[in-house]
């Protein structure tokens, strides 16, 4: 728990020399203050409060839940190309299926108070129900779904001036009741409660300063439209616009998501009740998989994210040098083995 200031080296990231004249942040914010992630939005309120959620781009993380994951194999009844070559890499060596497939199945290597703690803002949490409890899930199951959320909602009582939101989705199980998904729809109602920003309410009807002064922090989504009808603390599914390259390449993911930013900054009038992901991840396929076995090729989730996290800063330097937004919602696997927050506090820095 313990966080070191996060020193923003700012001229690596905004490429070209006094890019930004006319800006209103004084030089030496600009150029080398500390900015403790763990309260950026605090630190950095004078410069955000009055931008609405639709202006902001909010760091978060791809399947933040999966930074520990049990031997169990999800119950999702979708099936997976690349765990089926996972099961066959592990018959084929006679290794044990947990140590094959965890390595693929790892996203993250924190858990969620460190990830926010780091400056995330956003989770993608991906939830399977075995039967008796909702946990995390990729491939295999993770943690209790409570647990994950007592982490973020403890965060968000320590520090008060800190927005988050939080994507509840897939909603896996072999034989989902409407009981089970209203128990996962309580949980997280009781746990949040008066923190919850309602969907009666758009990303630009509030400011972020108001949603911090009103303590309506926390956006969530739940991806069941049936069980959240009457519930209006609660955002759709809808509401978080997803995009994702499907590629372990990273030439292949920079150049979708290049066309991802362009379309989004072309927009004339962005929506205000959705809120649009641009996922700098990539996904391993079957080839990964087969290829692993291979020298100097990818062998975990970990090492293809090095490769992908790699990438980001060039990429965001070229957007940022257009002045255009980075997406609302920025996700990536391994946060902490990336920069991030360089490029996130860069283009808060470039627009003001
Ligand atoms: C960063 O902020 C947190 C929360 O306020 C605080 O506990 C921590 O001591 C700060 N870190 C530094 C290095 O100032
Ligand atoms: C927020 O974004 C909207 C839509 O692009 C734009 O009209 C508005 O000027 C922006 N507000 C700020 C404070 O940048
Ligand atoms: C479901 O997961 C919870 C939490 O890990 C565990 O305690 C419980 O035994 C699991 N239930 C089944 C039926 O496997
Ligand atoms: C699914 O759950 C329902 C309600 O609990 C039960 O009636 C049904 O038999 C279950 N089906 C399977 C395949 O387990
Ligand atoms: C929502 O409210 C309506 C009207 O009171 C009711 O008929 C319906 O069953 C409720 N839906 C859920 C999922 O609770
Ligand atoms: C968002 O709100 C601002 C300030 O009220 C307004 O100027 C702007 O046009 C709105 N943008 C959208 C996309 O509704």
């Amino acid at each position: 728990m313990l966080i070191g200031l996060l020193t923003i080296a700012l001229s690596s990231v905004l490429t070209g020399n006094n890019a930004h004249p006319t800006s209103n942040i004084p030089a030496h914010v600009r150029t080398t203050t500390s900015i403790n992630a763990s309260i950026w939005m605090q630190q950095l309120l004078p410069y955000i409060a009055h931008y609405h959620l639709i202006n902001l781009t909010l760091p978060g993380t791809h399947d933040a839940a999966s930074f520990t994951l049990t031997s169990a194999l999800s119950p999702d009844p979708t099936g997976s190309p690349v765990l089926d070559a996972l099961v066959k890499l592990a018959e084929e060596f006679g290794i044990p299926l947990q140590d094959v497939i965890t390595p693929w199945a790892e996203s993250q290597g924190k858990n969620l108070y460190d990830q926010a703690e780091d400056g995330m803002r956003y989770f993608d949490i991906r939830a399977a129900y075995n039967g008796t409890d909702w946990c995390s899930y990729h491939f295999e199951l993770g943690l209790p779904i409570y647990t994950h959320l007592v982490a973020l909602h403890s965060f968000l009582l320590l520090h008060p001036n800190e927005i988050m939101v939080i994507e509840i989705s897939h909603l896996a199980s072999k034989n989902l009741t409407q009981d089970n998904l209203n128990v996962l729809r309580d949980m997280v109602i009781n746990l949040f409660d008066s923190m919850l920003y309602p969907r009666t309410k758009s990303f630009n009807s509030t400011t972020i300063g108001e949603m911090i002064a009103s303590n309506q922090r926390v956006v969530i989504s739940l991806s069941d439209d049936a069980t959240i009808a009457n519930y209006t603390q609660l955002w759709y599914g809808s509401s978080m616009i997803n995009s994702y390259a499907n590629s372990d390449s990273l030439a292949q993911m920079t150049a979708y998501n290049w066309q991802q930013v362009t379309q989004f900054n072309s927009i004339p009038t962005l929506p205000v009740s959705a809120l649009f992901k641009l996922s700098w991840t990539l996904t391993p396929q079957v080839s990964t998989i087969v290829d692993s076995i291979l020298p100097h090729k990818p062998k975990s989730l970990k090492n293809l994210a090095d490769i992908g996290n790699s990438g980001l800063e060039e990429f965001a330097s070229a957007v940022l040098k257009k002045e255009w937004q980075l997406c609302q919602l920025l996700l990536i696997d391994f946060q902490e083995r990336s920069v991030l927050m360089q490029v996130i506090f860069a283009s808060i820095l470039q627009s003001n």
